[in-house]
């Protein structure tokens, strides 16, 4: 058994949603230290009553660095580490030039394995505990991550992604062998330790309708995985669906009509919606992610966090790597303070910082195992340093409560700011 542990610091934990009636400060609890066993945390309040209740634990002094949960970043792409930040296209073409033939690579299960251990490191580096992850259509390229993810006791959503048309010879499987692959990975891996296995047909575009209908029988069969798809990311797509599924009522139907709505269905940047798919979105239960670096580098559009919020939908937030241009959720969420911005609805630093764990934990609905720093969550946890640069020290030195600190690391920080990170209580960096 692993000793006690006590971690002293600005320790934050969220008591109600920051978008709540509550307001964002006071939706947010300041505690001196956290205590942690045996990967889990059992302990949050002062030093002095942490060291009473457990007199045998190691304490950690962080001074007035700031202790979050791990960040979860609820949309991304793993096999596309290699190709982030390429230059110039627009989705289809984007994906035909950069994408398609990097996860044609993920066939090799050496290349996999290497891919999914640079990917961990780099997204651990920068404070990110856990990971929805698309794979490619080859089952190694699953079995590369969560085999990755166990080794590092890590927290980790992933699935085999589907295409049976609209993608070249080499990327396509056919419905019988995409729903027969999905069912071997998810006997194999879901539910172990700590791996969730999302269904993962990439997107309308890809599959025929007979390869949707095969996964929709296959998300009835195992209710308790996720379903992860894209929904109405650029105007150019939504057109692409209305002529491949001219029944379909909308993007969203397409989807629906297929069994692949619901609680646990989880829809990537879902920026062009309609009233209908909004108010099916929220009625079914369904999650949408926000993926800002990604919907403003590849031009695909402004997502509209503050109505979709107000009208009750269930949101996270997302690198989408590697359409999105980092790794780093710090400037996923400066990022989407700048949308918010440019549609006219700044958001708080305790929103932004939500949407990053809790958000995104509820998206993927994991929010009663990680997101947040509270009695019997998992320890994953992010020691922020928030003068980890002389351009934001300077700044802080003028900030006048924490807030004002913390939103300037979130606005210019980087993996620097990232001064520990915890997996399961297992310190990483
Ligand atoms: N739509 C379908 N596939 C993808 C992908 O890999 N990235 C993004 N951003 N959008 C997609
Ligand atoms: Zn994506």
């Amino acid at each position: 058994m692993e000793q006690d542990l006590i971690l002293l610091g600005r320790v934050l934990s969220f008591v109600a949603s920051p978008f709540s009636e509550t307001g964002p400060e006071a939706a947010v609890q300041e505690h001196e230290a956290i205590a942690l066993r045996g990967g889990r945390i059992v302990a949050l309040g002062t030093r002095a009553a942490l060291v009473k209740a457990l007199p045998g634990a190691q304490l950690l002094d962080h001074g007035d660095k700031v202790i979050l949960p791990g960040f979860v970043d609820a949309h991304v792409h793993y096999p596309q580490t290699a190709i982030i930040a390429s230059w110039g296209k627009r989705l289809i073409d984007w994906l035909n030039t950069y994408t398609f033939p990097e996860e044609m690579r993920f066939g090799d299960a050496g290349y996999a394995a290497e891919i999914a251990a640079r990917y961990l490191d780099l997204t651990t580096a920068c404070g990110t505990t856990t990971v929805a992850s698309y794979c490619t259509i080859h089952p190694e390229s699953v079995e590369a991550l969560f085999a990755a993810a166990q080794t590092r006791g890590q927290r980790v959503v992933a699935g085999k992604t589907c295409m049976d048309r609209n993608a070249p010879e080499g990327l396509r499987d056919t419905p019988q062998t995409a729903h027969d692959e999905s069912a071997a990975l998810i006997a194999r891996w879901h539910g172990v330790d700590r791996l969730t296995y999302a269904i993962t047909p990439r997107f309308s575009p890809t599959s025929t309708p007979e390869q949707l209908e095969a996964l929709g029988a296959l998300w009835a069969a195992h209710p308790s995985c996720l379903m992860q798809t894209h929904l109405s990311e650029q105007l150019d797509e939504i057109e692409w669906v209305r002529g491949l599924f001219p029944q379909a009522r909308d993007y969203l139907d397409t989807y629906e009509g297929f069994g692949l709505l619901g609680e646990g269905a989880v829809f990537g940047h879902a920026i062009h919606l309609q009233p209908r798919e909004r108010d099916r979105l929220r009625e079914s239960g369904a999650s949408l992610v926000h993926c800002p670096t990604s919907n403003t580098f590849i031009g695909s559009g402004l997502f509209d966090l503050h109505g979709l919020m107000a009208e009750g939908q269930r949101i996270g937030l997302a690198t989408d790597t590697g359409g999105g241009s980092s790794f780093s959720m710090l400037r996923t969420m400066a990022a989407a303070y700048e949308v918010a911005q440019l549609r006219g609805t700044p958001l708080h630093a305790a929103q932004l910082l939500w949407l990053a764990t809790q958000g995104s934990a509820s998206a993927l609905r994991l929010q009663d195992k990680v997101g947040n720093l509270a009695v019997d969550m998992e320890a994953d946890l992010v020691v922020l340093d928030l003068a980890s640069t002389p351009a934001i020290a300077q700044r802080v030195a003028r900030a006048d409560d924490l807030w004002e600190a913390l939103f300037a690391t979130v606005m210019m920080g980087d993996d620097r700011a990232i001064s520990e990170v915890r997996i399961a209580g297992r310190k990483v960096v």
